[in-house]
């Protein structure tokens, strides 16, 4: 069951072409359809949610995306064994590492979605993790697809809009989701129970 187990643990994140929902309906109506077929495309790929219900239903699956961001995400999921666990100190690690070099990417290009300090953040654990793709790619990839997936929660699951950051300064609920420390949305992604 990891790949369905996959496929329902994603924020429910809505934006056109996001399969999450459609997943079962899909694989319903080809059904239907006596449509006889064993390997598949899954063309523009994105999360990957295709794909893990697809090897689930012992398919043959070529997975592609433009972004290798998502591509290394995807591969690792799939090649993660039960020894490949992440521990709460490999998170903090990427919150208290000085790292030897430091990139500014969301402090560029994200603002519209997160504050000047989740900016800083993001770049820290960004930079820290370039650290670990030579000497462990496994973790790289899982630690990347953490961070991603509590991004996704942070950013607001369900709201991909310019005007996230407005509805955000006017929610000051401590429990809502976005007003959640980043560290503790990465805690909460649930791949330790996937992997093991
Ligand atoms: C709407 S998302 C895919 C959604 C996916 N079905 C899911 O449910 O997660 C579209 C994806 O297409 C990818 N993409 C855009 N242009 C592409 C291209 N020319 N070749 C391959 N992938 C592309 C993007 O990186 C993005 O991940």
């Amino acid at each position: 069951m990891k790949y369905q187990q996959l496929a329902e643990q994603y924020p429910n994140w809505h934006y056109l072409g996001f399969k999450r929902s459609m997943v079962d309906w899909i694989l319903r109506a080809l059904d239907r359809g006596n449509i006889h077929y064993h390997s598949v495309l899954d063309l523009y790929g994105g999360s990957g949610i295709m794909t893990y219900c697809l090897l689930e239903h012992q398919k043959s699956v070529w997975y592609n995306d433009l972004l290798t961001s998502n591509t290394l995400m995807v591969e690792g999921l799939l090649q993660a064994t039960s020894k490949d666990i992440i521990t709460k100190d490999n998170i903090s690690w990427l919150f208290s590492h000085t790292p030897s070099k430091m990139y500014h990417h969301a402090e560029q290009h994200l603002q519209a979605y997160f504050s000047d300090d989740e900016c800083r953040t993001i770049d820290r654990l960004l930079s820290n993790l370039v650290e670990l793709r030579d000497t462990d790619k496994i973790q790289y990839q899982l630690l990347l697809y953490i961070i991603s997936q509590a991004l996704i929660l942070k950013q607001g699951a369900g709201t991909y809009h310019k005007n996230t950051m407005n509805r955000r300064r006017k929610d000051h609920d401590p429990t809502s989701t976005w007003n959640q420390p980043v560290i503790k949305l990465m805690e909460s992604v649930p791949l330790i129970s996937i992997v093991i």
